[in-house]
């Protein structure tokens, strides 16, 4: 399809590993003869990425998540299935495509940490042979938008991880890629950073209409950036779709915080689960896979007097974290 950026087909990737026994005898044994067992870090695996979307790829830790990120990178080969990004073939054309492709690994630094940033843009500057003209205004787009015009100076290792982060941010974007792959970009980064970083990546998207593929375990920078995201576990694909999708289909429960006009005791309604219950307060747990929360509310005032009421829904870390366990509804 045309408007595909990315398109990934029945991909596997496997590791090797080692068997480590754990007594000194085992140790002893495996410098001699070494088991290994394989890792099936990625089973026939499909999906799509248009261009322009913000893809969140979630999962908990080893779902496989940083093999896909390599593999769409061209750092890593599938061992059976295509990629086929931009029209490249990640792993084979790497040369070429790495041109067109951006990546921030929040656990490993694209930056030289004892030299200013400034000095790794140059440096990228030539590895890409961005003209000096680009160069220059794209930088000075990206440290007003980032904010960070003194901080480039100072010598990376003296900066705090948000700082850090932010300048990973403009040595992946100096040479004007098509696709920015982003893995756990704000893991260790503070409220306020966090949420610079959010807004940067928004706005790369919208102006500059990168495609982002994200991975996080962070739901808030799903909730305020992804238009659709896929969960993986243990390498295989268990959700794709949005976000309201995913709470319309999987949404278990909502919660009613009632605060009654008088004492309220021995509260008792139809499908609705007293979580909580204060002499004014309570919080009802609705089923709403047997009941709307209209009928519920509706139950509610008929029998009790109600002053006033809050509702409160399942979270999606909660929802997810079901479909992690594949607990679904
Ligand atoms: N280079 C490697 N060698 C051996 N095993 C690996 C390697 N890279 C990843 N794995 C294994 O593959 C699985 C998926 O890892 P990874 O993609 O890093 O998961 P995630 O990023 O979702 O936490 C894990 O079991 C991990 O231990
Ligand atoms: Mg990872």
């Amino acid at each position: 399809m045309p408007d595909n950026i990315i398109e990934v087909k029945n991909v596997s990737k496997s590791f090797k590993k080692y068997k480590r026994g754990d007594s000194f005898f085992d140790a002893f044994k495996s410098l001699f003869h070494r088991e290994f067992e394989r890792i099936h870090a990625l089973k026939n695996v499909n999906f799509e990425i248009k261009k322009g979307e913000i893809l969140g790829y979630l999962g908990p830790n080893g779902a496989g998540k940083s093999t896909m990120i390599k593999l769409m990178c061209g750092i890593l080969e599938p061992d059976s299935g295509t990629i086929k990004a931009l029209n490249y073939t990640p792993s084979k054309d790497r040369e070429k495509y790495v041109k067109n492709i951006g990546a921030v690994f929040g656990q490993k630094s694209n930056l030289w940490t004892d030299l200013p940033a400034i000095d790794t843009f140059r440096l990228n500057k030539e590895i890409y042979k961005i003209s000096e003209h680009d160069y220059k205004k794209r930088l000075d787009e990206l440290v007003e938008l980032l904010d960070v015009k003194e901080i480039i100076k100072s010598p990376v290792r003296n900066l705090s991880f948000g700082e850090r982060m932010k300048c990973e941010f403009i040595a992946s974007l100096l040479h004007n890629p098509k696709i920015l792959f982003l893995d756990e970009p704000t893991v260790g980064v503070d409220v306020v950073a966090k949420q610079n970083i959010r807004n940067f990546i928004k706005k790369i998207n919208k102006e500059f209409g990168v495609t982002v593929i994200l991975t996080t375990h962070d739901i808030g920078d799903v909730e305020s950036l992804c238009d659709r995201i896929i969960i993986l576990d243990k390498g295989v694909h268990v959700y794709e779709g949005s976000i309201p999708l995913l709470k319309k289909n999987y949404l278990s429960y909502k919660e009613l915080i009632v605060y009654f006009e008088k004492e309220t005791k021995n509260i008792e309604l139809p499908n609705c689960e007293v979580i909580e219950s204060e002499p004014f307060k309570a919080t009802l747990r609705v089923d709403i896979l047997n009941t709307s929360i209209s009928q519920a509310i509706q139950n509610l005032m008929e029998k009790y007097k109600v002053e006033d009421l809050d509702i409160k829904e399942e979270s999606i870390e909660s929802i997810i974290s079901r479909i992690y366990k594949s607990e679904k509804k």
